[in-house]
């Protein structure tokens, strides 16, 4: 069974570049950068990294990205996660990049989106990895904060397919942002907004009805509103569930605990991610094992779940065609 999971082929849908950051090149990007880094070797690295909720998470994860300066360094940052993608046969990506984080850094936007477009555009014609980027605003800046990076994107909406949010749920509802996901729709973006991962259900519902959100990241504690995750289903709204993600920020106790399996049967349009994949364990491949060997999805399950992915994705349709 692992082996055909290794094989079968993957689209992921949440995955932030960021948090593809391994131990390895933040401590190569540090030295080439000369910057201090907490931590005195890659172990020590990994052995921080202990989470016990989403902020205590995102305060190592906002460090780690101090050390991404260059273009050259969000070109390795992104190569490396697509090599990760081919050994576990992931053919389409939509990848998060959280602009904020670098700017707020005076790191240039054109440095950030230059760099991962430049990786994306080889693992293209090199790895025949399609892939789209999704620029994320982050939930505990301003509404202000996420206009003036908005406008800063303009120069490159030919990069970008859509807007999401994400960083600190509880206490930044979606609905703080209504107005400038409505003037991201004004400029063709599609929606998507990271809401039920901390924050309560009425989140999933605002992120849909005040965002217009076209899929639901995370979206897992739906299931305290029977009648939101009946709605959902009906909806069809694809959710971008990252397994190891929710374990380790115990937003579930155990992966036995997860209810990815009681979603799927209750036919919602769940996918399966890797969020922060180097803060969390795994990779695509690490996320269905660890699914399947905890539940029980059967091959059907699995497949289910990537065709769901497929459909749920913002590949154009020829692509996606290629890829049913
Ligand atoms: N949730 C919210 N913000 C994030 C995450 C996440 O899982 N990963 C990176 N930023
Ligand atoms: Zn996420």
């Amino acid at each position: 069974m692992e082996d055909f999971i290794r094989d079968m082929p993957k689209v992921e849908l949440h995955l932030h570049i960021e948090g593809s950051l391994e131990p390895e090149l933040m401590f190569e990007l540090a030295k080439r950068n000369n910057i201090r880094l907490p931590y005195s070797s890659v172990e020590e690295a990994r052995n921080a990294y202990q989470f016990t909720d989403l902020q205590s998470f995102l305060d190592i994860y906002y460090q780690g990205a101090n050390v991404l300066q260059n273009q050259q360094d969000f070109f390795d940052l992104t190569w490396a996660y697509l090599l990760r993608c081919q050994q576990d046969n992931v053919r389409h990506t939509e990848i998060f990049f959280d602009p904020q984080t670098h700017t707020q850094r005076n790191i240039p936007f054109d440095v950030v989106i230059n760099g991962i477009t430049d990786a994306l555009k080889k693992g293209e014609e090199e790895l025949g990895i399609s892939s789209q980027l999704i620029m994320s605003f982050l939930r505990h800046l301003s509404e202000q904060d996420a206009f003036e990076t908005l406008e800063q994107a303009q120069p490159h909406l030919d990069k970008i397919v859509g807007v999401g949010l994400d960083s600190s749920e509880v206490g930044h509802p979606p609905e703080k942002f209504c107005r400038v996901f409505a003037a991201s729709r004004q400029l063709g973006l599609k929606c998507v907004a990271h809401a039920g991962e901390e924050g309560p259900p009425d989140n999933i519902r605002s992120a849909i009805n005040d965002l217009k959100a076209e899929r639901i990241d995370h979206g897992v504690r739906c299931t305290s509103d029977r009648k939101l995750v009946d709605d959902l289903a009906k909806m069809k709204m694809p959710l971008t569930i990252c397994p190891l993600s929710n374990i380790k920020l115990r937003v579930f106790s155990s992966m036995e605990q997860h209810n990815i399996l009681f979603l799927l049967k209750k036919g919602l349009c769940v996918t399966i991610n890797s969020d922060d994949p180097a803060f969390f364990g795994g990779y695509m491949t690490d996320n269905f094992i660890a699914v399947h060997k905890a539940l029980n999805l059967t091959r059907h399950q699995l497949v289910q779940c990537t065709i769901n992915a497929i459909n749920a994705s913002f590949i154009e349709a020829e692509r996606k065609e290629a890829l049913l």
